[in-house]
């Protein structure tokens, strides 16, 4: 080969691997840090948001009606849980299609007008993806239950019972029973971590995993910035089916408790996660994880040994946490910090009781969830707020089995009553439904949303939400750990005289204004904000 046909080889090369890295590059910020790392997220529950045509469930339109108020509440991505087509037996964690809009939310055009408004307000779409379980109603269960030699038969997980009338071995559905279901079609059992209606998909197949991968790919393309991964514990199980220790005891549901160690946290888990992670890279999309880690070396490994598998492993052991307990924060908090990744902090979701309810004393509820939000959204690492959690709203629980619309509150009632509290819709206003929708919502609004909603509290300069407004200013401040909690310092203590901070953007974040308000007290303390490298110290 000639000189001049190597040097135009060469040129060509170098061409392609320049694009390459270009295709790849991240957008960062000047201090690095990735659109993720400076983000708000808000957790939408898509039936309770805002109701667009008044059937009584939330919908794609009334998500897309909100944006403005998103936006000015410093919302930079919105992660909605499944808004795919469902028979909504888990109220959408049983996909019957991962790739559509189940008509009660919408269509694709009003998904893909969503989109288009988030990005006009610069808020960003992160749909959930139930990787672990489809819906019994999805055509590849469908096909894998016709017969034992149907082409997605091998898609979940089927196996003889050890005997008549005996599942393959002792685990336990997580929503109570065995976690078998018998086929009398085929005479096997397939498994389900949870509800018979979400059988597990066999993530050992490749044609699984390529259909899987493939969807994601599909999404980044229609614009989505990125998925929480549901249940990823679940994903594999012993090929052997060992059989889970006994323990002593019983759960909500009054099966006997076991210890899931052959059917939760397998390795191969992260062999998938790295895949979703390359295809998730190639659209500078991010992966949020819903890992329910029990000690912080598990949570290490769900960043990936070369942070190649979650950006956002969520840290729930933050939610463990459940008293306004100084000692236990910083411990936690020093303990996400050692990981090594990126913290993520999250205190409120649809499976867990409200934190305006957790932490609450009864007593000063609104002050304790200003200082919850002053708290958590300006630690250093990326918050996910659950709707509603700006405004103080609380839960209301069923009182009454006959009223229970989560399925788990019907089998377990009254040792586990169901999620129904707090997933009920969001507080516009003060007039009938909370302004949520005119016909009466699939869930009751708590009674206190006369007091609790949108409107009044934008009117009130000491509201909830006030305290729940991060300002592209104290974003910056946070992110990079430029803010300093004295309550959580040695000295320092959460107590109510403390309960008063509130972090204002108008007043005291003008610029490089310190972040930390002071409150009208009789008992006066001082509060530290630890900015640009100088302590000031304000009383209040
Ligand atoms: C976790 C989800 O957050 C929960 O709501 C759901 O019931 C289970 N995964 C099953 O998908
Ligand atoms: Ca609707």
């Amino acid at each position: 080969m000639s000189k001049r046909c190597l040097s135009v080889l060469a040129f060509l090369l170098l061409l392609c691997c320049s694009l390459s890295i270009f295709a790849q590059t991240k957008s960062t910020d000047a201090g690095g840090h990735q659109w993720w790392q400076h983000a708000v997220f808000y957790e939408i529950y898509p039936r309770s948001f805002a109701d667009s045509n008044n059937d009584g469930i939330g919908d794609l339109k009334g998500i897309t009606s909100k944006m403005g108020y998103l936006h000015d509440l410093g919302v930079d991505a919105i992660w909605i849980s499944p808004c795919f087509p469902s028979p909504q037996v888990d109220f959408g964690y049983d996909v019957s299609d991962y790739e559509n809009i189940d008509p009660m939310y919408g269509t694709l055009a009003d998904f893909d007008h969503m989109v288009a408004e988030g990005k006009q307000q610069g808020v960003r779409i992160v749909l959930d993806f139930v990787v672990n379980h489809s819906s019994d109603k999805h055509p590849w269960f469908i096909d894998s239950k016709s017969s034992r030699t149907a082409s997605h038969r091998d898609w979940y997980i089927w196996r003889d019972g050890k005997g008549p009338g005996q599942p393959p071995n002792n685990w336990m559905s997580t929503f109570g029973g065995s976690a078998w279901k018998f086929d009398p079609a085929t005479k096997q059992y397939y498994y389900h971590y949870f509800y018979a209606e979400q059988p597990d998909l066999n993530w050992r197949n490749p044609a699984v995993e390529k259909a899987m991968l493939d969807t994601t790919g599909w999404w980044y393309k229609r614009g989505v910035s990125g998925f929480r991964l549901d249940a990823v514990d679940t994903l594999f199980e012993d090929p052997n089916l060992t059989d889970n220790p006994v323990l002593p005891g019983t759960n909500k549901q009054g099966d006997p408790n076991t210890d899931e160690i052959h059917n939760k946290k397998l390795p191969e888990v992260h062999e998938v996660l790295k895949k979703l992670r390359k295809v998730a890279d190639e659209s500078d999309a991010v992966l949020i994880g819903e890992t329910w880690t029990s000690n912080i070396d598990e949570l290490k490994e769900y960043y990936g040994s070369h942070d190649n598998e979650l950006q956002m492993p969520m840290d729930f052991m933050f939610t463990t946490v459940d008293k306004l307990s100084p000692p236990e924060f910083r411990r936690q908090i020093a303990q996400v910090d050692s990981a090594g990744g990126w913290p993520v902090f999250v205190i409120s979701n649809h499976d867990k009781v409200r934190s305006y309810n957790r932490y609450g004393d009864g007593k000063n509820n609104d002050a304790i969830a200003k200082l919850m939000g002053a708290f958590y959204l300006t630690l250093r690492g990326t918050p996910i707020m659950y709707y509603g959690e700006e405004i103080g709203m609380e839960n209301n629980d069923p009182k009454r089995k006959e009223d229970v619309k989560d399925p788990i509150g019907r089998t377990g009632w009254p040792r586990e009553i169901g999620r129904d509290g707090e997933r009920t819709p969001m507080q516009w206003n003060s007039d009938t439904n909370a302004g949520f929708s005119q016909k009466d919502p699939w869930l009751p609004v708590p009674l206190t949303y006369k007091t609790h909603n949108v409107a009044t509290e934008l009117k009130d300069p000491n509201s909830v939400r006030q305290c729940h407004v991060v300002s592209p200013q104290l974003q910056g401040e946070s992110r990079t750990g430029g803010i300093e909690h004295v309550g959580l310092a040695p000295e320092g203590n959460l107590q109510p005289r403390r309960q008063r901070l509130c972090l204002r953007q108008s007043e005291d974040l003008g610029g490089d204004a310190a972040v930390i308000r002071k409150r009208p007290r009789s008992d006066a303390g001082t509060v530290r904000s630890h900015h640009r490298g100088s302590d000031e110290v304000i009383d209040f």
